[in-house]
């Protein structure tokens, strides 16, 4: 499929195939797909939970509505937006900064990450939340491209299933993405409505000029 048809054509799945597994491998790889996904300053604030385990997902599907797709797909991962993930000494920035960057530009980079993510906790809530929703969306589109279907969920209990996998207070869990193959019967209807280009433009006209 070409990157148009994946656009047009992946949808979020309601039916997955129980019976059809997908190795650790393939995950792994949608993962290292996935993360070629731009981040505000690299700094790559998500962490993965695969859940595949069949009593497992039972109890994440009984805190997220009783959504048989957490079940039915063979797996479900939880992506993890780190909050703190613009901080010095946070694993993916020191390791961004040891591989691409210089000794000399530390002062700038960590100022610079502070004063935007750090003033508030709207900041640091908005920069994990964006960035790994952009991870989370390359997912999607990776496995598309590997014939896979997904479906991704925030319709869960966030803090008892962040109390029941003893989530860090540093993660916002962003969003659960159901991975599977479609189940064999199960019509794909084409996307719902959605905003024209029309419709999602606004007008400038209310900015302010210098
Ligand atoms: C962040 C996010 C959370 C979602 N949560 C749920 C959910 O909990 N349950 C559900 O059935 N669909 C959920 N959806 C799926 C949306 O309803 C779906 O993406 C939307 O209707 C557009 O359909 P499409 O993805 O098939 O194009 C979610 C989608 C997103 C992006």
């Amino acid at each position: 499929m070409d990157f148009g048809d994946i656009l047009i054509k992946r949808r979020a799945i309601n039916f997955f195939d129980p019976t059809r597994d997908i190795s650790d491998q393939l995950i792994r790889d949608l993962l290292e797909e996935a993360v070629k996904a731009p981040s505000s300053f690299n700094l790559q604030p998500w962490k993965v939970k695969i859940l595949r385990d069949p009593e497992t997902k039972a109890q994440l599907r009984s805190l997220a509505f009783d959504q048989p797709k957490v079940t039915e797909a063979p797996v479900i991962l939880m992506i993890l937006a780190d909050r703190d993930g613009w901080k010095e000494g946070s694993e993916t920035l020191e390791k961004h900064f040891a591989n691409n960057l210089e000794p000399e530009q530390r002062d700038w980079f960590i100022g610079t990450t502070q004063a935007l993510y750090g003033s508030n906790e709207m900041a640091s809530q908005a920069f994990a939340n964006k960035n790994a929703g952009l991870f989370a969306m390359s997912l999607m589109y990776a496995a598309s491209n590997h014939g896979l279907h997904t479906h991704p969920m925030d319709g869960f209990d966030h803090d008892a299933v962040k109390k029941a996998w003893n989530i860090p207070d540093r993660y916002w869990i962003s969003m659960l993405i159901a991975v599977g193959h479609l189940n064999p019967g199960t019509e794909v209807h084409p996307k719902a409505w959605r905003q024209s280009a029309v419709e999602m433009i606004l007008e400038d006209d209310d900015h302010a000029p210098d």
